[in-house]
Formats: structure tokens, sequence, C-alpha cells
């Protein structure tokens, strides 16, 4: 059966002893989509990924790339796909910039000069381009890990854990690349044991645990009104004062934010009183209330993962 996802697994299992572990995983990617694949250690994610990038081989099920099996035709679905599965190996007495040209000489499709200056910018690493990789901070290889992974333009790209070790402003930075490359049409699978940060990344989010599939949710779902309460949270400088004057709101403080389920329509009511009662607002978000309630309880409370 043909599929017009970017990336489809059907039944994929992985069996390692008598333990699956890697479970009847089942579920599609689209273009332009960030897919998030959420689990806590040995939850199975790099396992899945690794089957997917075809670095392992899977004991059942079936993957497929824009349609085709990935057994029946290895080498076209590599061709469309970058996936940085472990650090990626560069050549550090190498710069940035040869590491980039020996990759896109090494490319099954031809890779113009070209092509490398825009992945440069895209990445931004412009102005570190021509410096030994060995002098690169971690940040710094990762991006251009990102550089090679994109070069030969992949619609599909997979990272394992892709914001580890990376600072607030790194993963920011990652946040950024990601979404300039979901606008120009490439499906995203990402990785990580964190579930604030899948949050702020991915589109939508598949909980797994001892390598099954628990749930799969949209993160934004207050994008789209449902008319539905969500959470939301609004960052303000006096919460105390805001609570007692604004007696229409169920605020509520939490780690010092004030919050309060709202529909999204209401938000900008909110936030006009806050400002006429001179409370200041610093920011507003949203959070996903029951994916937090479901990963939460598949790592028993909450406690560091
Ligand atoms: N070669 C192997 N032989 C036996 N068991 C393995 C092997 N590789 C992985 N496992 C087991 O498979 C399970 C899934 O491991 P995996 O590395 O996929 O988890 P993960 O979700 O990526 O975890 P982490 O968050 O720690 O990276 C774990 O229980 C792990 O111990
Ligand atoms: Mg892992």
């Amino acid at each position: 059966m043909e599929s017009s996802s970017v990336l489809e697994l059907r039944n994929v299992t992985k069996k390692l002893g008598n333990k699956n572990v890697v479970d009847d995983l089942s579920f599609s990617i689209q273009s332009g989509e960030v897919f998030g694949l959420l689990g806590p250690n040995g939850a199975g994610k790099t396992t899945t990924i690794r089957m997917i990038a075809g670095l392992i081989s899977k004991s059942n099920g079936k993957v497929f790339i824009n349609g085709v099996d990935a057994d029946e035709n290895f080498k076209q679905v590599m061709s469309e796909m970058g996936a940085i599965v472990e650090n990626p190996e560069m050549y550090k007495f190498l710069t940035g910039y040869q590491n980039l040209l020996h990759f896109a000489r090494m490319a099954q499709v031809s890779i113009t000069k070209e092509r490398i200056k825009e992945v440069i910018k895209l990445v931004d690493l412009e102005k570190n381009i021509h410096r030994k990789v060995k002098t690169y901070s971690l940040g710094m290889r990762q991006r251009l890990g990102v550089a090679q992974a994109i070069l030969h333009k992949p619609s599909l790209l997979i990272f394992d854990e892709p914001t580890n070790g990376l600072d607030p402003q790194g993963i920011y930075e990652f946040r950024t690349y990601l979404k300039k490359l979901t606008e120009q049409g490439v499906a995203v699978m990402v990785s990580s044991h964190l579930l604030a940060e899948m949050q702020q990344m991915c589109d939508r989010v598949a909980i797994i645990q001892e390598g099954k599939l628990i749930d799969i949710s949209s993160v934004h779902e207050l994008r789209e009104d449902h008319g539905a309460d969500t959470l939301v949270q609004f960052e303000v400088d006096q919460p105390e004062l805001a609570k007692e004057k604004l007696t229409d709101f169920e605020f509520e403080i939490v780690d010092g934010y004030l919050q309060c389920p709202a529909k999204r329509s209401d938000i900008p009511s909110i936030n006009k009183k806050l400002v006429q009662a001179n409370i200041q607002v610093f920011g507003i978000s949203s959070k996903n209330p029951s994916l937090e309630e479901k990963f939460l309880a598949i790592t028993k409370g909450g406690e560091e993962v």
C-alpha cells in the first residue's frame, strides 16, 4: 500500500535476547512536521531511530520513507534521509568547511558549493566555518553535524537527543533552525527524555515506555481553539497582587508563575486586565496538562529521568 507520509512505521519491533525493546511501534510523520519521541532512559528511542536509519535490523515490521519500503530500496530511502544518531564523526584537524566538502564529495548526489554555503548559513556557522573542528564548542559541532546531515536535501531528518549538552542559547538556536527546515517542507523526528523540551520543539509527541507506544498527542492544541480550557501561564512581576485584584479568574501561583485555566480566545483580555491593574507581563505560555499527566504517570511522578 502506498503511503503519503514522509515516514511511516508499521508494527516495528526489535527483539534483543528474549525482550522486545521496541514493541510493535506504528506511527507516521508528515511533511513540515516536528515529531517527538519522548520516553525515559531505556524506553527504546535510540533503538527505534537506529532501525529507521538502517543502522540495525528490525526483528519485525516495516519502515516506509515517502511511501517506499526501506527493506526493498535501501539506497533510495537513505538518500532521502539525514540522521544524527550518535555524535557525528568529524575530522577534528580539518576545518568545518573542509569537513563539509569531504561529506559533499562522498554523497550519492552531487552537491554544489552553493549548497554548502546555503547550509552553513542555515545553521549559522558562517563566522566559524574556517576554524579547525577541534577548536569548536559542543554547540558548534552539533551545528556542523546538522549541516552535514542536510547537505543532500533530505525530506526526513532524524535526531537522537539533539539538545544533549547544549546550553539554553544552543537549544533555542537549534529550535530556530528546525523551524527553518520545516518551513521548507522537511519532516523532523527528534527524541528526548525531557517533556518541557519536547513541548517547545514539537508539533506532535509520541510517548514510549518499555518499547511500547503509550500515546501520541498534538502539543499545540491551543493553537487550534477547541473551545476547551488549557492551562495558561503568565510571567508577571507581582503574581500575589494579580491574584488578589483580578478575582474574575481562577488564578493560582505555581513556581512563581500566575496560572489559570483559559481558552485561547480569553488570553488577550486576561492580559489586558493584568496590564490595566498595573501588573507587568513578561511572558505568556500555555501548558498541555494531558501530555504532562501522561508523561508523569509513566515516569512515576516526575522524578528526574
Ligand atoms: N545491544 C543490546 N543488547 C541488549 N539490550 C540492549 C541493547 N541495546 C539496547 N538494549 C536495551 O534496549 C532498551 C532500549 O534502549 P535504548 O537505548 O533504545 O533506550 P533509549 O530510550 O534510547 O534510552 P536513553 O534515554 O537512555 O538514551 C534498554 O533496556 C537497553 O538496555
Ligand atoms: Mg537513547
